[in-house]
């Protein structure tokens, strides 16, 4: 893309159903944050929105927990997260929510648009029914016994355990969350996309952009994994009332899928914003204009929704709109995700830390730095605190605040605290003012291109260069032997200090703008130019203000406090012992020896195969949760042990008599378990 007119800019909309933490900064917002103010400093006209998603299953499950309504659980998390983001610094033109009206609104026409163009399909279906509460049961609502590792407590979408994606219907022993009842199966209407049919233009539309603007290698790996899987019809309707409702008559009771109305939350914040500006259609200029460059920045795990969802939803729209096309994401510069102390962020066991207690105890543009310089742009990466305190105080405060502090405190006390006029431009200076020179285009490069880290390594450089220009001048000598050279020294480093300001603002936007008071300097240093920064001096004779600290250094004790307060985990293994049993329940369970005949994949089923095998007596069928682990052909003549009393189950339409031992650990790793020695058929296990 030529240098496009406009920039439309959106961050993933966090669910409100949590608060989100430092890996979500790290991954989407502060990369998109940088990238805004970037683009505002070349005075490109931007548009950056995000807001809450307040719709899915998980929220109406964390209200049924804490005996609320979804509303009160999303009007809580909206509220903190706006806050959280607005202490960090995120520059949003608007934090909307999926709540509002306006975007049910939004939502619900491009549904009916689609359906009455007759893009959209309905399937009918088998589904959990919950008879006590008279409802459809979504697979959330559903628990029992994962068929690939037997877990107990398995969720009718994904076992916890193992980590496969399940369907709820093979679950084994399914109860429903709400009455704990074993739920009917029933038929139901539920309306499709049909997603696979956009996969030829999907992957061309990846190759051009790609192509244009140079998408991430973890992201084309992603899409090419979607496509050569082949792209199947997705579900866009939901058995909730909580959520946007179906627009079509004796669908009352369903709401549409909430990644379909969480993407269309872009549009809606959109509009929302031109409405708070009095200009109801100023988001059209940014949505529906050929001339708008789209950057959706994303964490991994929202690649195929931002990828392929979401572009194949705006071409079926745009096929029948050739009055106003929606834009496409030029790119979708997804970042890998941030660990804590060398583990996942997990709620649950308190591991990680909150952002408004983080926000507490230290300023932002310290977390923002730390982030920035460790954000896992291209492989997973860590936060550490003694690595946040290092990168604190050997960096932001020794290089930048030091460099910022000895210029205004030696202008200070040299020149009375006023800009003094430069006389001839020696080596020194020069070899600086040629950095400074040459840094705006490089950084600019970097981050036009989503390389953040290099951009600011660039910016960094130059701080690095201006100590050093600073330690060879030796000002403190010249001031009393060269003045003249000394006030060239000092106007050079002022001016570096200014460019500083202006280049450090998309990373550290409050100290940027401490400096920039510190100079007092007229305006916000937010409306500076990028490009003019370099050459912009310091106007002779100008009274700058008083030197103040500018980057406060944490102490090895904040630190030491920091990792007194992780939970530590006693050496409890990771799944907790069952109660105890005597030989006798062990009894009960008749183990055999088995042979497997043959081994087929299960219609409609990604995790289920079906063998049939020789216990010695007789032939069973056997259905096992492993297909993820093997294939058919290699089970084939396998020694297995079978429970041989287990009660007859029916998994996925197939019967099944007898199940197979095998062991899994925490990875989701799934081995079946095989006789020592040859043993026959049907031999007892005890
Ligand atoms: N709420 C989702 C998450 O936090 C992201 C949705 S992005 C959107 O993972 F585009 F769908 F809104
Ligand atoms: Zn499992």
């Amino acid at each position: 893309m030529n240098q496009p007119e406009r920039i439309l800019v959106t961050a993933a909309l966090p669910y409100a159903n949590g608060p989100i933490h430092l890996g979500h900064l790290a991954g989407a917002y502060l990369p998109a944050d940088i990238y805004v103010r970037y683009q505002r400093l070349k005075q490109r006209r931007v548009l950056f929105v995000c807001g809450s998603d307040e719709h899915g299953v998980p929220i109406t499950i964390t209200a049924d927990k804490e005996k609320v309504s979804p509303q009160t659980i999303v009007d809580r998390y909206h509220a903190m997260n706006a806050l959280a983001f607005e202490r960090f610094g995120m520059s949003f033109d608007n934090y909307s929510r999926t709540s509002l009206p306006l975007h049910h609104t939004t939502a619900r026409e491009f549904f009916a648009d689609l359906h009455k163009r007759g893009i959209l399909r309905e399937k009918i279906e088998q589904q959990f029914y919950d008879e006590k509460a008279a409802m459809f049961l979504p697979d959330r609502y559903v628990e029992g016994t994962c068929p690939v590792c037997s877990f107990a407590e398995a969720r009718g979408d994904q076992c916890e355990r193992c980590g496969s994606y399940l369907n709820p219907l093979e679950l084994i022993s399914p109860k429903s969350k709400i009455t704990g009842e074993t739920p009917a199966v029933r038929e139901t209407g539920h309306w499709y996309f049909p997603l696979g049919e956009f996969q030829a233009r999907l992957e061309s539309y990846v190759r051009e952009r790609d192509a244009r603007d140079g998408w991430k290698d973890n992201v084309l790996n992603y899409c090419k994994g979607w496509f050569s899987t082949g792209l199947q019809d997705r579900p866009v309707t939901r058995d909730l009332d909580w959520g946007v409702k179906v627009p079509l008559a004796g669908y009352d009771r369903k709401v549409l899928y909430v990644w379909f109305d969480a993407v269309l939350g872009y549009i809606s914040s959109a509009k929302e914003w031109s409405l708070r500006n009095g200009t109801p259609d100023l988001w059209k200029e940014f949505w529906q204009s050929e001339s708008t460059k789209y950057v959706a920045f994303i964490g991994k795990d929202n690649v195929v929704f931002h990828c392929i969802v979401f572009p194949a939803m705006l071409m079926a729209w745009n096929d029948g709109h050739p009055e106003g096309n929606y834009v496409l994401p030029e790119n979708v510069p997804a970042n890998e995700f941030l660990n804590f102390e060398g583990e996942k962020f997990s709620k649950s066991r308190g591991w990680g830390i909150d952002v408004q207690d983080f926000l507490d105890r230290y300023p932002a543009d310290s977390l923002r730095y730390y982030l920035a310089v460790s954000m896992p742009e291209y492989r997973d990466s860590d936060f550490t605190w003694h690595e946040f305190q290092a990168k604190t105080n050997n960096e932001l405060a020794d290089i930048l605040g030091n460099f910022v502090n000895r210029t205004i405190a030696f202008t200070e006390r040299a020149f009375g605290g006023l800009v003094p006029a430069r006389g001839a431009i020696g080596d020194f200076d020069r070899v600086i003012l040629d950095i400074l020179a040459s840094t705006p285009e490089r950084a600019g490069e970097a981050y036009d291109h989503y390389r953040f880290k290099d951009g600011l390594l660039d910016v960094m450089n130059l701080a690095r260069a201006a100590n050093k220009y600073f330690n060879d001048s030796e000002p403190w000598k010249s001031v009393k032997d060269d003045p003249a050279r000394c006030a060239t020294t000092l106007s050079v480093s002022l001016q570096v200090v200014r460019a500083l300001a202006v280049l450090m603002e998309p990373v550290t936007p409050f100290t940027s703008e401490k400096i920039w008071r510190m100079l007092d300097l007229p305006g916000s240093v937010h409306d500076q130019s990028w490009d003019g920064c370099a050459s912009e001096q310091m106007p002779d004779g100008h009274a700058i203000g008083k030197p103040q600290i500018l980057v406060t250094k944490i102490e090895d004790s904040a630190i030491e406090e920091e990792l007194r307060r992780l939970p530590r985990d006693e050496a409890a293994p990771a799944v907790p012992q069952k109660p105890p049993v005597s030989i006798d329940d062990f009894g009960k369970i008749d183990l055999r020896i088995g042979t497997v005949i043959t081994a087929d994949p299960v219609p409609k089923s990604s995790k289920l195969l079906k063998l049939q095998v020789d216990v010695g007596s007789e032939r069973r069928q056997v259905v096992a949760g492993i297909a993820q682990h093997y294939r058919p052909e290699d089970l084939v003549g396998k020694s297995i042990v079978v429970v041989y009393n287990m009660q007859p189950a029916k998994l996925m339409g197939q019967e099944s008599r007898g199940m197979l031992l095998a062991a899994s650990d925490a990875s989701g790793k799934l081995v079946i378990l095989t006789p020592e020695k040859e043993i026959g058929s049907g031999s007892v296990v005890k």
